[in-house]
């Protein structure tokens, strides 16, 4: 996709920049083949040569596996649409309120008539503990500022003059790890407002605040959040992914350039996560999924340290 402007909402504009399709995955074939949140779940073995759909795989026999809190039907689930007589999902668009589009492009249906992952297999069929067939909508908010000294100076490390920046990352409730204040996109939400409601029920706890003080925020998120850069836009090597139901995300990075506004927000854990902090960004940082690579791209183009 080229550079373009869209406008979300009447005050927001955000800039994209690019779409990237990785090559592969590797958090869903994973090292010890346990299926998140369910270590009787083994994933079947998936080698890096036979991921792609286009190579024959003879004895492929992934487990067939969707958790109990998927099939119970909550809201946030689509129902089992492989039973016989049950109504079928209208895949590659926007189905009611469901966008049932891939930001990879048109994805394959498969012989059990459910989408099939386009990156390829990853040794668990069904949709494991996401919701949605096919792809599974998420928002990250990469918040930025500068490190700064008592003296609010710009710290830079010294051994290449480069300018350190540092982002607000989540302690996720479920793995333990380091994350952006991500979230699912609701259906029919807009991402920018997906963006601004992940950010504030995570990192500053909105859900717990009382009515001043989530007036207050408010007003200062819709002040940084209304210009922002898009950093990525598409599939998540993600750990939860299945052969029929995948992570899809849209990341926004948004800078307090002068550290005037965010930089001085009152971090709380809220909602999904247990822990948040300002954390220095550089190439030895661990997060969940394929954060570590739109932080990356962050920092290279603010020009940061690494
Ligand atoms: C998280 C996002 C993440 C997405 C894909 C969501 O559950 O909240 O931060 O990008 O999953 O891994």
């Amino acid at each position: 996709m080229g550079n373009q402007s869209i406008k979300t909402a009447t005050t927001t504009t955000f800039r994209i920049i690019h779409t990237k399709m990785p090559k592969t995955h590797t958090k869903c074939r994973g090292t010890n083949l346990s299926y998140p949140r369910n270590d009787k779940i083994l994933r079947f073995p998936v080698p890096d040569n036979k991921v792609s759909w286009d190579t024959p795989y003879t004895g492929y026999k992934p487990v067939d596996y969707t958790a109990d809190s998927v099939l119970s039907g909550p809201v946030w689930a689509d129902i089992d649409v492989r039973k016989p007589r049950t109504p079928q999902p209208r895949w590659n668009t926007v189905d009611g309120k469901i966008d049932r589009q891939s930001h990879t492009g048109h994805y394959v249906i498969d012989e059990f008539g459910v989408p099939r992952n386009p990156v390829g297999r990853t040794g668990v069929r069904g949709r494991g503990c996401l919701g949605r067939w096919g792809p599974n909508h998420a928002a990250d908010p990469i918040v930025t500022r500068w490190k700064r000294n008592e003296k609010f100076e710009v710290m830079k490390n010294t051994s290449n003059n480069k300018p350190v920046l540092q982002f607000v990352a989540i302690q996720r409730r479920d793995t333990g790890e380091w994350a952006i204040p991500g979230g699912m996109v609701d259906p029919g939400e807009q991402i920018s407002v997906t963006l601004k409601r992940e950010f504030g029920e995570e990192a500053l706890n909105t859900l717990e605040s009382s009515k001043d003080e989530k007036e207050d925020i408010t007003r200062k998120l819709n002040e940084l959040f209304c210009r922002g850069e898009e950093i990525y836009r598409g599939y998540v090597d993600d750990p939860r992914n299945t052969d029929n139901s995948w992570m899809e995300t849209v990341a926004f990075n948004f800078n307090d350039d002068d550290g005037t506004s965010v930089g001085k927000f009152n971090l709380h854990a809220g909602d999904d996560a247990v822990g948040v902090k300002w954390t220095d960004i550089n190439s030895e940082i661990k997060l969940y999924a394929s954060h570590k690579n739109f932080i990356h791209e962050t920092a290279k183009r603010l020009g940061a340290d690494w």
